[in-house]
């Protein structure tokens, strides 16, 4: 059985451990006995691991012929923007080769399967480090898929950058209890601004260590993908289309409106005989899309496709929900600071970048619940909506909460649309 496993915490080295050393088994790959449990090999992907990579995406086996000889290896694209094979025997790296644009390594050692990390890369001294790929990765948790036909795996890849500094205080840095993320990073300087991500599918040729092809997508985030033994890839993407592409080519073949974004990655089977193909609609993104997917008005469904299916989709029209405001509220800057640095590192991965919702959950912006600070109160320090998915921030101070408000209120009024 093997395991991917995560990230450790905080992600700065410097606090976390600073005395140095691997950090097993953060960012690794496990093997464990199926039949006892006990420990057989294990690969770290990252040791140390200031950047909060992990190996929490999807693992494959497959038999690929690399230099010649038959391999039986264990595929994985993590966050950190190589692609691995790895005997799956005896867990030997066998090679990685980058599958994006990181900046973060000069090389894995083709000997040791060790990472040559760029000392810039370690924010050494307080200076900043634009890296790539960011946290969210050149791949996430959306499934990668394998195709024996082509030797191609097919990756939903994103591309963007995230700035890494040390906090002020990293040698007195304390840890934040309750649900705050505590990442152990300083705000990044004002100038240094990483440009918008992108997203791309990208097919790799595990023979020869490098990428086959690769196609632009829409935004950030997309689906996991699926490899026909028709020789087609199935994805679905972040502006609701279901597509379909050629496996050698990447050409896309076909593309159906699915009424929503799609994240996760298609099935295929047959009953009595006939093939399907089904993908669950959904979508959650940290950053806005184009369209952008209201969490309240998803069309979170269970598509089915055949050849020769015939049903259509109802006709949906989704209502572009207006953003509240009340003129009485005056916005106080410094309380507004206080509010954005709570944001920015414990509700943004949910509620959206620059507070504009991308699907995981409602648009505070467009929501009543901020406007008053007893309801404000009750839903996100005391957890009234708790069973619906939304925490308790129970930690955060009154002062905290009010900063949550007037942040709100401000980038409310800062996006609005102008002459409203
Ligand atoms: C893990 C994801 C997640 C995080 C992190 C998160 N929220 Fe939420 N939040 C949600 C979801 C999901 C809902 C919608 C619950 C429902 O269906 O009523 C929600 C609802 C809310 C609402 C009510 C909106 C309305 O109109 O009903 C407020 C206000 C809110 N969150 C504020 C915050 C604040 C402030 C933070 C950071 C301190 C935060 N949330 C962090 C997921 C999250």
């Amino acid at each position: 059985m093997y395991i991917g496993t995560g990230n450790g915490f905080p992600w700065n080295i410097k606090i976390r451990s600073p005395g140095g050393g691997d950090n097993l088994y953060l960012s690794s790959i496990v093997a464990l006995d199926v039949k006892t449990g006990e420990y057989v090999w294990h690969y770290q992907v990252n040791p140390e691991n200031s950047h909060d990579w992990n190996d929490a995406m999807d693992i494959e086996l497959a038999d690929v012929m690399i230099g010649g000889r038959m391999r039986s290896v264990l595929l994985h694209a993590p966050k950190n923007g190589f692609f691995y094979a790895i005997d799956r025997e005896t867990g030997k790296f066998i090679q990685a080769g980058e599958f994006a644009r990181q900046n973060w390594a000069k090389r894995i050692d083709p000997v040791t399967g060790r990472p040559e990390i760029n000392p810039e890369a370690q924010y050494p001294d307080g200076k900043p480090f634009m890296m790539y790929p960011f946290p969210n990765g050149a791949h996430g948790i959306q499934a990668m898929s394998f195709s024996p036909k082509t030797g191609y795996s097919y990756i939903p890849v994103m591309e963007g950058g995230r700035v890494f500094v040390d906090p002020a205080n990293v040698k007195g840095w304390t840890y934040k209890p309750g649900m705050m993320v505590n990442t152990g990073l300083g705000a990044p300087p004002a100038n240094l601004v990483p440009p918008a991500a992108t997203s791309k599918l990208v097919a790799y040729d595990v023979a020869n260590n490098r990428i086959a092809w690769s196609v632009p997508q829409p935004g950030v985030f997309n689906g996991g993908t699926l490899a026909t033994a028709g020789n087609l890839v199935f994805q679905g993407t972040n502006d609701g289309m279901f597509n379909a592409f050629s496996a050698t080519t990447g050409r896309k073949l076909w593309s159906w409106p699915a009424q929503n974004g799609i994240l996760s990655a298609p099935i295929s089977y047959s009953v009595g005989g006939r093939q399907y193909v089904s993908v669950i609609t959904g979508f959650r993104s940290s950053f806005a899309n184009s369209p952008n997917w209201d969490y309240r008005q998803q069309q979170r469904r269970l598509l089915t496709f055949t050849i020769g299916g015939a049903r259509k989709l109802p006709r949906v029209d989704p209502v572009d929900e207006p953003i509240q405001d009340d003129p009485a509220f005056v916005v106080d800057a410094d309380k507004a600071k206080v509010g954005a640095g709570i944001y920015n590192s414990s509700c943004i991965i949910c509620h959206g970048s620059g507070m504009v919702a991308g699907g995981a959950a409602p648009d505070l912006r467009k929501s009543g619940v901020p406007l008053d600070a007893e309801t404000f109160r009750s839903v996100v320090h005391d957890g009234a909506l708790m069973s619906r998915g939304m925490g308790s921030f129970a930690q955060l101070s009154d002062a905290e909460l009010e900063g949550l408000r007037h942040y709100i209120r401000q980038r409310a009024r800062e996006t609005a649309p102008k002459g409203k």
